[in-house]
């Protein structure tokens, strides 16, 4: 159950970065023109656009990555039904397994119907719906037999960075969503102001569809600049919180001590992508990167917790 959970696990990190790959290239992140391209999904009504956009997907990156995306999903279903099978034959982690079985169904059912990736319902679905899984995986195979039965400040520090990063991997969704990684091209402050204005509400609505313009871009406003801002506010409480807790371990025998360094490494690693990428107009392999390491920030915080439980407060 054990091998069979850690090659589940290595498959919805691979899955996270090629569906962030699919999506981010279909929203046109990091097209050129810069940002005039950007959030050109087309028009349904445009059924020449429609059909162009279909011929250049033939040829596209994407030729490569939806079949692979298709292929390495089909196979994460069948280990994950496998893993439910064992799980009621063993009576361990059942729960877990019924979650995962659960997402697995919720983000296949999303796939096959939304017919498209680009309402904030849609998009937030898949992201929360991947970390999701990613998450009780880790949970899996991270977890200790014996835990102490109080926690050490460690082990609850953990736990609140672990809160803020699912906060953190969120909003990242919602300014992906709402098309706004061009609403501030200027770093650390968005052309002047320092703080996310009166429309973040709307960035929020996941029952929106977006209007989209006659040339098939995206249409959207203030709401944009306002979740981008709130995005970069909480990646500096997260990015404190996680060095704080990686600090922390360090202080802790040697397993505590390896997690503890590759969390500050690695958040120092998400902070300065996360810039990165806007100062140089995102890429997509930095903005695929920066979904990358939200995810192995994920797993990483995971292990502290569950090592923490382990160790002597
Ligand atoms: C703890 C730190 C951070 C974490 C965990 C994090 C995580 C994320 C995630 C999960 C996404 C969604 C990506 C997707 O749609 O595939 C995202 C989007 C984004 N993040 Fe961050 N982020 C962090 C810090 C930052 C910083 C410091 C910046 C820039 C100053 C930044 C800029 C952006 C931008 C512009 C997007 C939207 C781009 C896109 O559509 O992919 N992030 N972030």
């Amino acid at each position: 159950m054990r091998a069979l959970s850690i090659v589940s696990l290595a498959l919805v990190l691979l899955l996270i970065s090629l569906a962030a790959y699919l999506r981010l290239d279909h929203s046109g992140i990091g097209c050129t023109p810069w940002p005039e391209c950007y959030g050109n999904i087309g028009t349904e009504r445009d059924a020449v656009a429609l059909h162009e956009r279909l011929l250049e997907d033939a040829t596209s990156a994407r030729s490569w990555a939806t079949p692979m995306h298709r292929l390495v999903a089909t196979v994460l279903g069948l280990l994950v039904l496998s893993l439910n099978v064992l799980a009621f034959r063993e009576k361990r982690n059942r729960s877990a397994s019924v979650a995962l079985l659960a997402l697995t169904l919720f983000l296949a059912i999303i796939g096959v119907v939304s017919g498209g990736l680009h309402s904030p319902a849609v998009v937030m679905g898949n992201i929360l719906g991947g970390f999701g899984m990613l998450a009780l995986l880790g949970g899996m195979v991270f977890q200790k037999r014996a835990p102490h039965r109080n926690a050490s400040t460690l082990t609850k520090i953990s736990a609140i960075a672990l809160l803020l990063l699912g906060l953190q991997i969120a909003i990242g969704g919602l300014t992906s969503a709402n098309f706004a990684a061009a609403a501030c091209r200027t770093v650390p402050d968005c052309h002047g102001s320092w703080l996310p204005g009166s429309d973040l509400l709307k960035a929020m609505d996941l029952s929106r569809r977006h209007a989209v313009a006659d040339n098939g871009i995206v249409l959207g406003g203030a709401e944009r600049a306002d979740i981008q801002m709130l995005h970069r506010l909480s990646a500096v409480a997260t990015a404190l919180l996680i060095i704080a807790a990686g600090l922390l371990a360090l202080r802790f025998g040697h397993d505590l001590r390896i997690v503890g360094a590759a969390l500050i490494l690695l958040v120092s690693f998400e902070f300065f992508v996360g810039i990165l990428a806007i100062v140089t107009d995102l890429p997509i392999g930095l903005a695929v990167a920066h979904n990358t390491l939200a995810a192995l920030l994920l797993l990483g915080l995971l292990k502290l917790y569950a090592e923490s439980r382990c160790s002597e407060a």
